[in-house]
This record gives C-alpha cells, sequence and structure tokens, in this order.
C-alpha cells in the first residue's frame, strides 16, 4: 500500500511510519512541523526509498491534493494534542482537529483513497466513574481540545453517512513511550526528576487514566486500519488504569530522585476524573496490547535516561515560555 500517514513527525505518528515500512508499505508523511513535530523522530528511515516527507498543513487543500494523489489509504495523526494548550488557546486546535480533518476527508474523497482512518481518542467520550466506555456511548468531551477532537469524529462519521466514504474511527487511551513531547505526564515528569525539578502534581492526584505503550496503540490502529469494518469505531485501551500519584511515585523510583520533588498544585480546569475503555470490539478483530505496563515504564524511562540529546534542547526557547504559562502561576 501506499499510505498518506499525516503527523508523522510526533509522538505516535512516527512510531507509527515505522510500523508500516517494517510491514512493507510505502509512507507519505505529511507534518506542519509544529512545536510537538519532530524531523529526529523519523531520522532512521528518512533515506529509505519507500519513504516521503511533506512538509504541509492538513489544513491546506492544494498541498493535500497533491501528496494524497496515488495512496489508497489515509491515517490521520495530526493535531494538536496537549489538553492544557487547548485551555491557554483553543484556536490552533479547530483549525487542525476540526478543519483539517475535514479538509483531509474531502481530499480522500476526490482521490479515491480506499479507507480514512481516523486517530481519535477516549477523552471525546468525557470523565466516567465507574466501569469502562464501549464505542456505542454517547461523545461529552469535557477541553478545547477533546471538543475539538470529537468535532473531528464527528465531520468523518458524516462523511460516511452522506457520501458512503469508507472511514474507521479509533479512539485511544493515553499513550507512553520514547520520543513523547515533555509536557505530557509521563515525559514531563520524568525529565523534569532527571533535572532534579519539581513534579507538578494537579489537585490530589487521584485522577486515573488508562495507559497504552505507543507500539500497542500502533498494532491496535494497524488491526483497525486493515481488519475493522467502515464506519465504525473501536477503542484502543492497554487497560491499565493508574492513579496519576502511583506512577509519580514509580517515576521518582526509576530515576532515583528526591521525594520531595512532588508539589501539588492548583487543579486544570474541567479536569476528566477518570478514563477507562471497553476494548471487546477490538479484541474480537485479533488485537491485544502486548507490554506489560510497569516494565514498559521502566523501559520508557531508560530511553529518557539514555537521550538527553532528544529532549535537552526541545526543554528551552518556546518549550520555557509555554512551562512559565502553564505553571507559573499554579
Ligand atoms: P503529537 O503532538 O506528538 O504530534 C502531533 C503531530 O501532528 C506533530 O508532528 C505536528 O507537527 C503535527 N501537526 C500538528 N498540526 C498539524 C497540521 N495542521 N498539519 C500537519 N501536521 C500537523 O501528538 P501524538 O501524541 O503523537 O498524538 C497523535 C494523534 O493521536 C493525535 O491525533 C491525538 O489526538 C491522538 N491521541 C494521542 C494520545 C496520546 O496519549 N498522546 C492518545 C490518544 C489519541
Ligand atoms: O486519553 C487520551 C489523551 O491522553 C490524548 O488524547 C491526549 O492527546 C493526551 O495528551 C492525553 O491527555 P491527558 O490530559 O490525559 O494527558 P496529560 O499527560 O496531559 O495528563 C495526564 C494526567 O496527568 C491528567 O490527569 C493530568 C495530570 N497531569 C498532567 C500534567 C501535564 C498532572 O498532574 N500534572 C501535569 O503537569
Amino acid at each position: 500500500m501506499r499510505m498518506l500517514i499525516t503527523g508523522g513527525c510526533g509522538f505516535i505518528g512516527s512510531a507509527f511510519v515505522r510500523l508500516a515500512l517494517d510491514a512493507g508499505h510505502e509512507v507519505v508523511n505529511l507534518d506542519r512541523l509544529t512545536y510537538a513535530g519532530n524531523p529526529a523522530n523519523v531520522a532512521e528511515v528518512a533515506a529509505d526509498p519507500r519513504y516521503s516527507f511533506v512538509h504541509a498543513d492538513i489544513a491546506d487543500p492544494g498541498a493535500v491534493a497533491e501528496a494524497i494523489r496515488g495512496c489508497e489509504v489515509v491515517v490521520n495523526f495530526a493535531a494538536e494534542s496537549h489538553v492544557d494548550r487547548s485551555i491557554l488557546d483553543p484556536g490552533a486546535f479547530i483549525h487542525t482537529d476540526v478543519v483539517g480533518t475535514a479538509v483531509l476527508l474531502a481530499a480522500a474523497r476526490q482521490a479515491g483513497v480506499e479507507r480514512f482512518l481516523q486517530v481519535s481518542t477516549d477523552e471525546v467520550y468525557g470523565s466516567i466513574e465507574t466501569g469502562a466506555f464501549c464505542e456505542s456511548d454517547p461523545i461529552d468531551p469535557s477541553s478545547p481540545y477533546s471538543a475539538s477532537k470529537a468535532g473531528g469524529d464527528l465531520q468523518v462519521l458524516a462523511a460516511h453517512r452522506t457520501y458512503a466514504q469508507d472511514v474507521v474511527i479509533t479512539r485511544g487511551s493515553n499513550t507512553f513511550g520514547p520520543r513523547q513531547y515533555p509536557e505530557k505526564l509521563i515525559p514531563l515528569f520524568v525529565t523534569n526528576a532527571l533535572e532534579g525539578r519539581e513534579l507538578p502534581v494537579y489537585g490530589d492526584g487521584l485522577q486515573v487514566r488508562d495507559w497504552i505503550h505507543a507500539e500497542d496503540h500502533c498494532t491496535g490502529i494497524w488491526c483497525a486500519l486493515i481488519k475493522g469494518t467502515a464506519g465504525a469505531v473501536y477503542n484502543v485501551g492497554g487497560g491499565n488504569e493508574v492513579p496519576n500519584l502511583q506512577i509519580t511515585r514509580r517515576i521518582l523510583e526509576l530515576t532515583g530522585a528526591d521525594p520531595g520533588l512532588v508539589r501539588h498544585v492548583t487543579d486544570r480546569p474541567g479536569h476528566d476524573r477518570r478514563y477507562a475503555l471497553d476494548t471487546t470490539r477490538l479484541r474480537a478483530l485479533g488485537w491485544a496490547p502486548a507490554r506489560d505496563f510497569d516494565e514498559a515504564l521502566a523501559a520508557t524511562v531508560d530511553w529518557y535516561r539514555d537521550h538527553p540529546d532528544w529532549w535537552r534542547p526541545i526543554k528551552s526557547g518556546e518549550y520555557r515560555a509555554y512551562y512559565e504559562a502553564q505553571y507559573g502561576a499554579r
């Protein structure tokens, strides 16, 4: 297959680019290279003759029409992806996650693309006190990020209903692993711990997330892409529900950092208390996550310890201004 993968210079997208090339496919990676897009994430495949890179915005119809030519499938990872940034500035989220998705969908129809896979998130369901969300549950997003992702999902489902476009949506849970931008909980706390900086825990730290390793998330997306039913949604969760404070303590142990670095700070507005996914539908297609959470977390900490060359340059410049805006007054 020739695949258009958008956002392939980001955290999960770059893991998926490697998976697609390893499986013998051709990849066109279209990425705008926002603050979160990092060419280093795909450096090891850059010279592969089956790989090409297009520096463009998914909301740019001309650039997308050109890049999509000859592609059989589109997998859309491109997004503004951080909840806290969406609270500071929702505009970019609406541009990419809603408008960009609609532009990409229309281009895929025009080009006769066989399948469009939208990479979405469990956050579109909102928070759940007990039990787990099924794909048939209503969406009830809490943040500008999750509302934008929900807007993208609705565009995708409407394209199926209106134009009979072949689409599939995956809704993944909290993902971790190497090459994740150090604004999200795990890479932020690991790199702060390695630098001897404070770990800012929001509120009481008893919020629960269901964690999945990036490689397991990618095999789930791959399974839905190849075996999923047109028009269907598939939850992709690791089944590892862990309170934030427990992860924080584990990171302190794994890095050997001082427990006194933990600081409880003002909670995130609209903070979802708990996420949990029922993954029966995707498992029925033969998928299951392969990674043990504790081992994968330890391996992830090792990766950040061994790759300061990857994250130290990121944690300067624009990042410091963001950090001050996000945490300065907390
Ligand atoms: P990321 O922030 O690491 O990477 C996003 C990538 O998209 C970057 O390379 C960026 O340059 C690119 N991009 C942003 N706007 C663009 C635009 N307008 N045009 C082209 N490229 C653009 O994100 P991630 O964590 O790898 O997430 C990838 C996808 O998975 C997103 O759609 C996100 O909503 C979804 N998701 C993420 C998680 C998670 O825990 N990280 C969980 C579930 C779902
Ligand atoms: O659930 C899937 C979603 O997971 C993805 O769609 C998003 O792209 C991804 O960013 C992630 O969203 P979260 O908001 O759950 O992830 P984040 O890493 O920002 O936060 C995880 C938890 O940790 C959450 O309860 C907030 C808390 N937290 C986060 C940060 C950055 C803190 O306590 N302190 C922090 O500094």
